[in-house]
């Protein structure tokens, strides 16, 4: 063998070797610190559209109320379209060509489109994900997860999608169809 096609030899064999002899058998890299248990509960918060990961809690359309205007009728109006914030209820945003808040808006500050949440989400269950993690505007992740169920089920309310005794828990959220799901196309 010609000391070339050795030295390639070596080379495909080393090559081989080093990187299990570098490392050991089942020894792991061993870089950052495993979460603790409350860790993950703090940050693994997202909600899917099926209710997957929604935590242990309830809340009531009549506590919803009274936690909305405490925390959140000062941005989002009385009741839920007057702003200054997002609406959350009312307008269906392209497809309410007269409602007076959209006039007001193309006169004001020239936008076409007045979003609201009740019409433009196609899942309740992202009212419960965004609240949690976003509102109030000033102090997100401040509202209990009790708290963050009444708003949700305040909100549904507001958008004559539950009664007034309505309570939402985790097991009936997703349950709830919301009129913009029809709206939307599942990507395959
Ligand atoms: C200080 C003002 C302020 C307060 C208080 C506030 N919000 Fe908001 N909210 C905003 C702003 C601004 C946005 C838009 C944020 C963005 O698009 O990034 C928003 C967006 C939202 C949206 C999404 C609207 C949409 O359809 O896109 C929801 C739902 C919402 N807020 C709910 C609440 C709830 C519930 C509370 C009370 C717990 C609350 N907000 C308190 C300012 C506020």
């Amino acid at each position: 063998m010609s000391l070339y096609k050795s030295a390639r030899w070596c080379c495909l064999l080393l090559s081989l070797v080093a990187p299990i002899a570098g490392y050991g058998f089942g020894e792991s890299v061993n870089l950052g610190t495993p979460l603790t248990e409350a860790e993950i509960e703090r940050v693994d918060i997202t909600i899917f559209p099926n209710g997957h990961n929604l935590p242990v809690g309830r809340g009531s359309v009549t506590e919803g109320r009274q936690v909305y205007f405490e925390r959140c009728a000062l941005c989002h109006g009385d009741s839920g379209t007057e702003g200054p914030s997002h609406r959350l209820t009312g307008s269906v945003g392209l497809f309410s060509i007269w409602d007076p808040l959209r006039i007001k808006r193309i006169q004001e500050v020239n936008g076409l489109l007045v979003m609201s949440t009740g019409q433009q989400w196609p899942y309740a269950t992202t009212i419960f994900d965004y609240v949690r993690r976003a509102m109030p505007h000033v102090n997100p992740k401040s509202l209990s997860n009790n708290q963050v169920y009444a708003i949700t089920a305040y909100i549904l309310y507001l958008n004559e999608l539950v009664d007034e005794s309505f309570t939402v828990d985790r097991t009936n959220l997703p349950s709830i169809e919301m009129p913009a799901l029809k709206r939307f196309v599942r990507a395959k």
